[in-house]
């Protein structure tokens, strides 16, 4: 997985250090953010490597298979079971359970998901006995599930019980200078899929990708740079290029007075994202930067420090 900034390397750490266990995880993270890939990564860092890796896509269940999909193991015992139905949970055996879209569960399955959970064993349908089934579980939402639990669509054991130990992806426009590190992985990952090369971009253009928010995190950023190499590929591309939630991504200002948007900001990515810039300008000239910021050099440097900002 790509990416330098500090959280998310913490991240990557925790990653490793759970993937030599089997204990269960909660990976949160909003859309895009690369839970999916992280629920993989783990998997193929663990000693299950070699087993199935199965996804259960929570969301898509439909309320009265779900149970079905999940558990049952047998040959077309219920009308709508495929005829060679064999429960997720069984088929993950020695492997790993990816449990996606979790908060997403119907209430009457989360009751039998939180059994299996505590007692590591699946009913067969057509056996009086359940089974064991060796599997590890990772589960993931962009959901907020304490919210879930106080609006009652989720249970709050089977929450405590999957909360053994939450990795929490942070969003992409928390990661300084992993814009430019994805942009330039991705491209490249791309460019040699397409067989195409990959688009210069100027450093004014880079500015501004690293000033926007990317709601879309790093699924945004992929699509971005896929649309760009096929529209851009070995051309430069320039500001006037760039889609326009791009180009009009500014602080908001009126009569030279900077206004709060609406939904309110974060004043330490403000801060990140204003030295970012006024590097970028000064195309790495930390002093003609620091006085563009009107702060001394040695605040600039430890502002720098504090966000992890290189040039
Ligand atoms: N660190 C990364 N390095 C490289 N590619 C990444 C990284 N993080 C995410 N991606 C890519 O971004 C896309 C979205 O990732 P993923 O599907 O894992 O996100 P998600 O958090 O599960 O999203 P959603 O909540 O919408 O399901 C995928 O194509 C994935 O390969
Ligand atoms: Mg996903």
């Amino acid at each position: 997985m790509l990416g330098n900034a500090p959280e998310f390397q913490a991240l990557l750490r925790a990653m490793r250090i759970v993937s030599a266990t089997d204990v269960t995880v909660l990976v949160t993270g909003e859309s895009g953010t690369g839970k999916e890939l992280l629920a993989q990564a783990l998997h193929e860092n663990s000693r299950r490597r070699d087993k199935p890796f199965i996804t259960v896509n929570c969301a898509a269940l439909p309320s009265q298979l779900a149970e079905t999909e999940l558990f049952v193991h047998c040959k077309g015992a219920f009308t709508g079971a495929s005829s060679e139905s064999i429960g997720k949970v069984k088929a993950a055996n020695g492997g790993t359970l990816f449990l996606d879209e979790i908060g997403e569960l119907p209430v009457a399955v989360q009751a039998k998901l939180l059994r299996f959970l505590e007692t590591g064993e699946c009913q067969t349908v057509g056996r009086p006995s359940s089974q064991r089934v060796d599997v590890r579980v990772i589960a993931a939402t962009n959901r907020d599930l304490s919210q879930s639990i106080n609006d009652g669509s989720f249970r709050r054991d089977l929450y405590y019980r999957l909360h053994v130990v939450p990795l929490e992806l942070p969003p992409l426009r928390q990661r300084p200078g992993d814009v430019n590190l994805l942009l330039k992985g991705l491209t490249t990952e791309l460019a040699s899929t397409y067989n195409l090369r990959p688009p210069i971009y100027s450093k004014m253009v880079l500015n501004s990708l690293n000033n926007y928010q990317w709601p879309g995190n790093v699924r945004e950023l992929k699509n971005f740079s896929e649309r760009m190499l096929i529209l851009f590929s070995g051309r430069n591309v320039e500001i006037e290029n760039l889609p326009h939630e791009f180009r009009n991504h500014r602080v908001s200002s009126q009569s030279g007075q900077f206004v709060l948007p609406e939904q309110g900001l974060s004043m330490d990515e403000l801060e990140a994202s204003l030295i970012e810039q006024a590097l970028g300008k000064t195309f790495g000239n930390r002093s003609k930067a620091a006085r563009l910021l009107g702060l001394t050099r040695d605040t600039l440097l430890y502002r720098m420090k504090k966000y992890a900002i290189e040039c």
